[in-house]
């Protein structure tokens, strides 16, 4: 069954933005469902917008952040994932922005652990792990690091992320987090024609030499540039194929079925994996059992949903776990049943990467 999506700004007004009533069918015994019958179970909470690189595919130089008082308080991010974990949500991320900007980190992660997620995670551009308290941070439960490393090639990370940034900065992460004890520990990487192409069979070198998960992302319309167009897109076969002139791989099979990657391991039984996050050339909608929820308390159904439903209200005016709850699943019972970047009539979502959370 599907249902007609409102759209912001035009049928309704700014202000209203609560979702609509979902029948009860949206909350079988208290698990989130959306109206196409996909089970949400992972949750993305970004807990800031703030971010210290400006990479190309994410973050103009000159982009405004929101301001603070608009951003969710400590409390109010861990009732929104204490509600969500009654709700059947067993995986969460916390993303940004870089997260590790946001000043109240450590309590967070405290507080996220004691709620016992299955899986508790994190991403990370990487550059201040050198100054966090890892050990504390697996402690307390938080289980995985994703870091992001867009080129092999000093001068290309300067270029991508517009910083000094260099990959030894997230070699030295990566060394950080192993000993820490994340695993597995992986290395977020997005292939933009005119910039890193020519880099694909290296990052495999990279992922087997470091033995991580390599993630090679095509380029998604979520830059506030808006400069995305499928021209810059390096696709998923273009991947396959220029790994396959260097390495064998086999797919790895018995993935989550929500996986939003392929999954491939070295068939020469090396070290390391590649995922190929395949967004835009092969979409993973259908599986997909996300709902993401912002720094500033909007739930998004979908990172490219035109439509958030605003939880900061209902949080401020001290409502119920049972009223968020209810929330929750009528936002999610909004899910669209896929991005439709490849539609005629496809729009850019507002909000950038930065400000929805990766
Ligand atoms: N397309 C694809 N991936 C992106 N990321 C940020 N912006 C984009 C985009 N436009 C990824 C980065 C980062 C994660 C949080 O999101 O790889 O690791
Ligand atoms: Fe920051 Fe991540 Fe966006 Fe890069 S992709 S500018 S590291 S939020």
């Amino acid at each position: 069954m599907s249902i007609a999506l409102p759209v912001v700004g035009s049928q309704r007004p700014a202000a209203v933005n609560a979702p609509p009533p979902a029948p009860a069918e949206a909350r079988p015994n208290g698990a989130l469902y959306d109206s196409h019958g996909r089970r949400i179970r992972d949750l993305r909470l970004s807990v800031t917008d703030r971010c210290n690189y400006r990479c190309v595919y994410c973050m103009d130089p000159d982009f405004r952040y929101m301001p603070k008082q608009e951003l969710l308080s400590l409390g109010e991010y861990l009732t929104v994932a204490r509600v969500a974990a009654g709700l059947g949500i067993r995986k969460l991320r916390i993303t940004g922005g870089e997260p590790t900007l946001y000043p109240q980190l450590g309590e967070l992660i405290e507080g996220l652990g004691r709620l016992a997620f299955a899986d508790l995670a994190m991403t990370t551009n990487g550059s201040r792990l050198d100054r966090m308290p890892l050990d504390r941070w697996r402690e307390d439960g938080l289980g995985r690091i994703t870091l992001s490393l867009d080129s092999l090639r000093p001068d290309r990370v300067a270029r991508m992320t517009r910083t000094r940034a260099t990959p030894a900065t997230v070699v030295h992460a990566i060394y950080l987090a192993r000993e820490a004890g994340f695993d597995p520990i992986k290395v977020n990487a997005v292939l933009m024609r005119g910039f890193n192409e020519d880099e694909i069979a290296d990052f495999a070198d990279f992922a087997r030499e470091h033995a991580v998960n390599v993630r090679l992302i095509e380029f998604m319309p979520l830059d506030s540039s808006r400069s995305w167009n499928r021209s810059i897109v390096v696709t998923a076969d273009e991947m396959l194929r220029e790994i396959g002139r260097r390495h064998e791989l086999v797919p790895l099979d018995g993935a989550d079925s929500s996986s939003t990657s392929l999954n491939f391991a070295f068939a020469d039984g090396a070290a390391g994996s590649i995922g190929i996050i395949a967004s835009v050339t092969r979409p993973f909608c259908g599986a997909c059992s996300r709902l993401r929820v912002t720094a500033d308390g909007k739930v998004r159904a979908c990172l490219f949903s035109r439509t958030e439903w605003d939880l900061r209200p209902l949080l401020r005016a001290g409502a119920s776990d049972e009223e968020i709850a209810q929330f929750l699943g009528d936002a999610t019972w909004t899910k669209q049943a896929g991005h439709g970047i490849s539609s005629a009539d496809f729009v850019q979502p507002e909000r950038t990467m930065s400000a929805i959370g990766g």
